[in-house]
């Protein structure tokens, strides 16, 4: 039987370790070591970012409220969520709210504040039982005082989870988050809670026909990989996010170096 491999390189101290595994899962069937190879791509993303975009034009295409689309992306959340942790992906980001989402009209911020919420309150058992742990970055100040009691309440809840960690990016600018890492900012403001810098963005993901970045996670995809795809965030299905996978772990990641460096 032939069996296609690709190869996973990973980075241990000084040493390259190379090892040949199954597309689209992590594990290794073969494995050596090199002093002289670069770093280059997982066949699993360690750190998956997505960007949820095309849940107003998903309702706007039915003739529904633009809320309805939000109440339809929240189904495809659990899917993600479900898929990457069986996938094995080490962390999940996502892209819930952006500080400039304040600008939306009332009833749109509102719907989507209180799906935030009730979602927290109705999925954090669940993510508990199935070991995923619940982050949630951005500013915390201008949230309503019942979700942020939530966010905390799950936080805490799902704290000694270790198989994934989600995290769900509210009321997130990734310009405020760099500034607040910088010590003469931070000392001057004070830091601010949940604007930290994260692991570094292994497969940034965008739905919904976009190419751009809209202040997320700029600094952490220094050298992320891009995937922009067509489908509108509610209509994702796992036969997507297979092929997403299989795009990615076809991928050669160099990080500025040149591949097979040894023999150069
Ligand atoms: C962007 O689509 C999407 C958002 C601003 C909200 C994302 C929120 C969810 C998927 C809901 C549930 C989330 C959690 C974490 C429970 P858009 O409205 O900008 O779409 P458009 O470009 O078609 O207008």
């Amino acid at each position: 039987m032939q069996v296609m491999q690709v190869m996973q390189v990973t980075q241990v101290t000084q040493v390259t370790q190379v090892t040949l595994v199954t597309p689209g899962r992590r594990g290794g069937a073969f494995l050596w070591s090199s002093h002289f190879m670069t770093q280059s791509a997982s066949a699993v993303p360690t750190h998956l970012a997505m960007i949820m975009d095309g849940n107003g034009r998903w309702a706007e295409q039915r003739g529904r409220p633009r809320w309805m689309g939000h109440v339809a992306g929240a189904h495809t959340v659990r899917r993600v969520v479900e898929y990457a942790a069986r996938a094995g992906v080490d962390q999940l980001t996502l892209y819930a709210f952006s500080s400039d989402n304040w600008n939306r009209p009332v009833v749109e911020v509102s719907t989507l504040l209180e799906l935030f919420d009730t979602h927290l309150r109705t999925q954090t058992a669940k993510l508990a039982a199935q070991g995923i742990r619940l982050q949630v970055i951005g500013r915390r100040d201008r949230l309503p005082l019942a979700l942020r009691g939530a966010i905390n309440a799950a936080e805490a809840r799902t704290a000694a989870g270790r198989r994934m960690t989600l995290r769900v990016a509210i009321d997130y600018s990734s310009r405020a988050a760099i500034l607040a890492s910088l010590p003469a900012a931070s000392a001057v403001r004070g830091g601010s809670a949940g604007e930290t810098l994260l692991p570094p963005v292994d497969l940034l993901v965008r739905t919904g026909g976009e190419r751009r970045l809209s202040d997320f996670l700029l600094w952490e995809c220094a050298y992320a990989e891009l995937a922009f795809l067509d489908v509108l965030w509610p209509d994702l299905r796992v036969g997507d996010l297979d092929a997403l996978f299989a795009d990615y772990a076809a991928r050669e990641r160099r990080f500025g170096a040149i591949p097979h460096q040894a023999s150069a």
